[in-house]
């Protein structure tokens, strides 16, 4: 394997479940969510929303929506990825801003970004016609390879998407700076939703726990499935 600081932060990435009280430092937090905002996203729209809980109210609440898990309750720092699923309009208009303020929009810009996405977004009201566009995308796809112009449904799983790849650079960024990370989909959607504010179309991806791991932080011994169980070529 090639000597590089990225393959030692992925096999030294572990799930930590017990942590020291050493906080981390802003700097180091602000390096590894500035790596964070760097992820992949479905068309570049970064439905992602890092909230990091600082209120000691705020924790505790967050605490008990992650239903006390010992992470929550030992980490120095807590933080709601959350993703969004309505920002899809103020980021692609974000977008063309900027391209607009580096010159002029190039005509694939143009048409990606103020046909295609509305295209692709638009579900009309509470998401009617999502079913349609999936009919329509599923009877064209036997006739000619058609995208799935995507239903609610479909463009939250989209959001969530993109969201995990944000928090699995974090990750590794935390571990390349020595620091650890509790991944926690254990939590009550509804509460951790109220905590923190969120508007319609928003939700807790996940929470993260984050510090450094004390003697006893790693709980198991690390399984991988096989690896023919899950690289196939076709
Ligand atoms: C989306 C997601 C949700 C998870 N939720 C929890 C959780 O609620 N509580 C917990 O202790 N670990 C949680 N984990 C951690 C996994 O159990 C852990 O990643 C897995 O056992 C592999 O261990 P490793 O991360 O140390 O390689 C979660 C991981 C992911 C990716």
């Amino acid at each position: 394997m090639p000597e590089s600081g990225f393959y030692s932060a992925v096999e030294a990435r572990r799930t930590v479940r017990d942590f020291l009280p050493e906080p981390v430092p802003q700097e180091v937090l602000n390096r590894c969510l500035d790596a964070a905002r760097l992820a992949p996203s479905s068309s570049n729209l970064q439905p992602w929303e890092f909230v990091v809980i600082r209120d000691p109210k705020a924790r505790q609440a967050a605490n008990a929506a992650c239903l006390d898990q010992m992470p929550a309750k030992t980490a120095p720092l807590l933080i709601a990825l959350v993703t969004h699923r309505e920002t899809w309009r103020r980021n692609r208009d974000e977008i063309v801003r900027v391209f607009e303020g580096r010159g002029p929009l190039r005509p694939s810009q143009a048409s990606y970004y103020k046909k295609i996405i509305p295209l692709i977004y638009t579900t009309g009201p509470l998401g009617i016609l999502g079913p349609l566009k999936r009919v329509f995308s599923r009877v064209g796809s036997l006739f000619k390879p058609t995208p799935n112009l995507m239903s609610q449904a479909d463009i939250r799983v989209m959001a969530h998407k993109s969201t995990a790849l944000a928090a699995a650079t974090f990750m590794l960024a935390l571990r390349a700076e020595g620091y650890d990370s509790c991944p926690m989909e254990g939590f009550d959607p509804w509460r951790a939703k109220a905590l923190l504010g969120l508007p319609r179309g928003a939700e807790v991806n996940m929470f993260l726990a984050i510090g450094k791991r004390s003697e006893s932080g790693v709980w198991w011994d690390r399984v991988l499935m096989p690896r023919d169980w899950v690289v196939r070529e076709l």
